[in-house]
């Protein structure tokens, strides 16, 4: 079976064929990252036009590079929330359009679904059950993944993201965005000590997060401070440091709640060097694996899309009404979930 996925949910458009048999022929991305820079941040009307330019060309780059055509396709599988109201449209108007042309059946996926999966694409792959760690732009989640279909939220964020945080932090400090890998990047020349930032719900006894805190702290050091190149290096390091105890810490204790003993790592947040030291140290100290799936399959992308909706299909999932009609819906708990009796 033979599934085109399509993510358009935020600033990244995503196309990808998954073959049940052959697995993911090949996947494409176009990252909005530039164009919004100047805004810095996402604006979701733009967001939405350029998903319009670039959604057929990268089907049809695609399909090419596969050596398919659409008359193959069996199915079409694309986000249909959570995310931007305009942008979720473009992608749910494209595979509805597609499956109407094609007689072919339409599956709208829950975009945290696909990350939840996007780990087993990767080599080496987890196997169920393994704890998710999903922190992002968008997202800051510790899961519980026993199977297709069975996700269990341990905790999330009471406001800003993890990657969010690291945004709008790196913007007090006047850097640019996305401020996450900038963030780190001054944090290397911060002298670690020299400040001290609270680590939020540490040790609040769930495994929920809250990082809204840590950006108004930095806002008030930089007050009192008014830093230099150098003292905003420190807050840099303290801040990191901040939040990179806090994701190591209720990491930890997800796994000795849930008795797991694997953890997975997705979502751009995960390419951060520190956090990534800091969960491997506590790998080895702990005796846990840790998972980093490759980052093409961590961040947003096409890929987890088509192979979450192809695992779904087999799983026997409902397919939508193909009378040309189609909804999305940028508000969707992962908990509401239509999971097929079998799951
Ligand atoms: O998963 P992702 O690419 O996409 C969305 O959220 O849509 O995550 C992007 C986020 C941004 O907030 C970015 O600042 C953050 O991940 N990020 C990092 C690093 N690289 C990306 N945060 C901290 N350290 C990094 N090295
Ligand atoms: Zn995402």
């Amino acid at each position: 079976m033979l599934v085109l996925g399509i993510e358009t949910s935020c600033d990244e458009t995503g196309v990808a064929l998954y073959d049940t048999s052959r697995g993911l022929l090949g996947h494409v991305l176009h990252s909005q990252v530039a164009m919004h820079a100047d805004y810095g941040g996402v604006v979701p009307e733009l967001a939405s036009r350029d998903h319009i330019r670039r959604v057929l060309p990268l089907t049809r780059d695609i399909l090419r590079q596969a050596g398919c055509k659409l008359a193959d396709l069996d199915a079409i599988a694309y986000t249909e929330g959570p995310g931007l109201a305009g942008a979720l449209l473009v992608g749910a108007s494209i595979a509805h359009g597609l499956g109407y042309a094609l007689g072919r059946p339409v599956l709208g996926m829950h975009h945290l679904e696909g990350h939840l999966l996007s780990p087993l694409l990767s080599k080496p792959a987890p196997s169920f059950p393994f704890v998710a760690l999903l922190v992002s732009g968008g997202h800051s989640q510790l899961m519980r993944v026993s199977g297709v279909g069975a996700y269990e939220m341990l905790g999330e964020t009471l406001d800003d993201a993890a990657g969010e945080a690291f945004d709008k932090t790196a913007k007090l400090l006047g850097l640019g965005y996305p401020g996450g890998p900038a963030l780190a990047n001054l944090a290397e020349s911060g002298r670690p000590g020299r400040l001290t930032l609270p680590r939020p719900m540490l040790n609040s006894g769930d495994l929920d997060f809250s990082f809204s805190g840590l950006k108004t702290a930095v806002l008030t050091l930089i007050n009192q401070q008014r830093p230099d190149v150098q003292g905003r290096a420190d807050i840099a390091a303290e801040f990191q440091s901040a939040i990179v105890d806090v994701l190591a810490g209720k990491s930890w204790k997800a796994l000795k709640q849930t008795m797991l003993k694997q953890l997975v790592v997705a979502g751009g947040v995960g390419a951060n060097a520190m956090l990534r030291e800091r969960l491997s140290a506590s790998a080895r100290r702990n005796g846990f694996t840790v998972f980093y799936p490759e980052l093409e399959f961590c961040t947003d992308n096409g890929a987890m899309i088509a192979f979450a909706g192809a695992l779904r299909m087999q799983k026997g999932s409902k397919m939508q009404r193909q009378d040309g009609s189609f909804s999305v819906r940028p508000r969707w708990d992962l908990a509401s979930l239509d999971i097929p009796e079998s799951a």
